[in-house]
């Protein structure tokens, strides 16, 4: 006869262990599911907001666009507003960031009269070109980021920053 046979007592606790396992998972399953669920869910139009502006006004004087979307952070919902400097150059629609790369105070666009055709930083006097290069010798070390772009219905539509593309 094998020694290996197990006892009643064994037996009973194995039992007990997987019985106790499997309710632990079937309680611990739906926590993990409520816990997370925040990064579980879709938003709507994927990365791009689209905009109040139609694509036919915008001309080549760089315009103050808003840009408001909804964040949810964990359960908490909040309206925020971003804003882009956008103009048109030939046919391209170009929408820069107006945070200066200084110290992330926000640039506006012919704001020093010394300096017309610029966008000008009022915290350090940053200033840039139209295309968003840093003007050297200003505080800024590198270019305004720009928008990703595209066009809805007429309107224009805004996607996540990205670095500069013309400079
Ligand atoms: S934050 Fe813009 S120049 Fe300093």
């Amino acid at each position: 006869m094998s020694n290996n046979r197990v006892s009643r007592r064994q037996f009973l606790s194995y039992t007990l262990t997987g019985v106790g396992g499997f309710m632990a998972a079937g309680m611990l399953m739906p926590m993990l599911r409520f816990a997370i669920d925040p990064l579980l869910q879709k938003h709507d139009g994927g990365n791009f907001i689209k905009t109040e502006h139609k694509i036919a006004d915008i001309t080549d004087k760089p315009i103050k666009v808003d840009l408001k979307f909804e964040q949810v952070d964990a359960w908490y919902k909040s309206e925020v507003t971003n804003v882009a400097w956008v103009y048109k150059d030939g046919d391209q629609i170009i929408a820069l960031s107006p945070v200066c790369k200084h110290l992330g105070c926000m640039v506006g666009w012919e704001q020093d009269s010394g300096h017309p055709n610029q966008f000008f930083c009022p915290c350090h006097a940053g200033r840039y070109e139209k295309n968003g290069k840093n003007v050297p010798g200003t505080p800024p070390t590198g270019p305004l980021d720009e928008y990703e772009v595209k066009e809805e219905d007429g309107y224009l539509s805004l996607g996540p920053t990205k670095a500069n593309t013309l400079v």
